[in-house]
C-alpha cells in the first residue's frame, strides 16, 4: 500500500508567482499540494505528478455566505483532498467537532476525499487524556457518516498531536503507532465500511520521517513547515515510496 505525504502550505506563500515556483519543484508523485485557496488554480495548472488539494471547506453548496468556498467549487478546480479540522482552525477560528462534521459530509458527498485532523494539546496529553480527545473528535466529525448506507468509503485521519505541530518537537514514533491502531479501532466501530488512512503530523522533516514512515500502522505524514522547501518535500516522498 502507498503511504501518502500532504503539504500543508498553511498561509504561504506571499505571491502566485513563489506558489506557482514551490509547486513545479515539489511536483512529484506520492505528494498532495494544499495551498491556500488563492493559489489552488495557479498551482492546479504547475502540477503534472502531484495531487491537489485544499486546506479548508465550507459545509454548504451554495449561497450568501461571504467569503467560503465550496467542495464543489474545489472539485472544479481539480482538487482532490481537502484537510478538515486543523487544529489551528479549531483554536484560531473556533472551529467546532460539529462544523467539522458538516465539512465531512459536504466533501464526501461531491466524492472529494476528506482529511480529518485530530490531536490532543499539550495539558491533555500530559493528562492521560490523549486517547478520550481522539475518540471524541472522531465519534464528533464523522457522525453524520455512521447511519448511512455508505459502501467502501475512503477516509483520511491525521493524527497530529497539537504539541508537535511548528515545534520542532515530533511524537515518539511507538507513541504514534499505538494511538495510530486506537484510531483505526475507532473508526471500525463508528462504521465498520469506511476504510481509513491514518497518517501522523507534527514537525516532521527529512531527517525524522523515516521513523514514522517505516511503521506499517503508519501510512503518510501531513508536513507543514518542511513543504515550504522543495528539495525537504522531495526527500521525505523519496522515504515515503520506500515502503
Ligand atoms: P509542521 O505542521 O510540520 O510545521 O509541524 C504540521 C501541520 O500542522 O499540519
Amino acid at each position: 500500500m502507498s503511504k501518502l505525504v500532504v503539504a500543508n502550505w498553511k498561509m504561504n506563500p506571499h505571491s502566485i508567482g513563489e506558489a506557482v515556483e514551490l509547486a513545479t519543484n515539489s511536483d512529484v508523485a506520492g505528494l498532495i499540494i494544499c495551498p491556500p485557496f488563492i493559489f489552488i488554480n495557479s498551482v492546479g495548472d504547475s502540477i503534472k505528478n502531484a495531487v491537489l488539494g485544499s486546506q479548508d471547506v465550507f459545509w454548504e453548496t451554495a449561497g450568501a455566505y461571504t467569503g467560503e468556498v465550496s467542495a464543489t467549487q474545489l472539485q472544479n478546480l481539480g482538487a482532490k483532498y481537502v484537510i478538515i479540522g486543523h487544529s489551528e482552525r479549531r483554536q484560531n477560528l473556533g472551529e467546532t467537532d460539529e462544523m467539522i462534521a458538516k465539512k465531512i459530509k459536504a466533501v464526501i458527498d461531491v466524492g472529494l476525499k476528506p482529511i480529518l485532523c485530530v490531536g490532543e494539546t499539550k495539558s491533555e496529553h500530559d493528562s492521560g487524556q490523549t486517547k478520550a480527545v481522539i475518540e471524541r473528535e472522531l465519534k464528533t466529525g464523522l457522525s453524520y457518516l455512521i447511519d448511512s448506507e455508505i459502501n467502501q468509503l475512503d477516509i483520511v485521519i491525521a493524527y497530529e498531536p497539537i504539541w508537535a505541530i511548528g515545534t520542532g518537537v515530533p511524537d515518539v514514533p511507538a507513541d504514534t503507532v499505538e494511538i495510530t491502531k486506537f484510531i483505526k479501532k475507532t473508526i471500525h466501530a463508528i462504521n465498520s465500511s469506511l476504510n481509513a488512512k491514518i497518517i501522523y503530523g507534527g514537525s516532521v522533516t527529512s531527517i525524522n520521517a523515516d521513523d514514522f514512515l517505516k511503521n506499517q500502522d503508519i501510512d503518510g505524514a501531513l508536513v507543514g513547515g518542511a513543504s515550504l522547501k522543495s528539495d525537504e518535500i522531495k526527500k521525505i516522498v523519496a522515504i515515503a515510496k520506500n515502503y
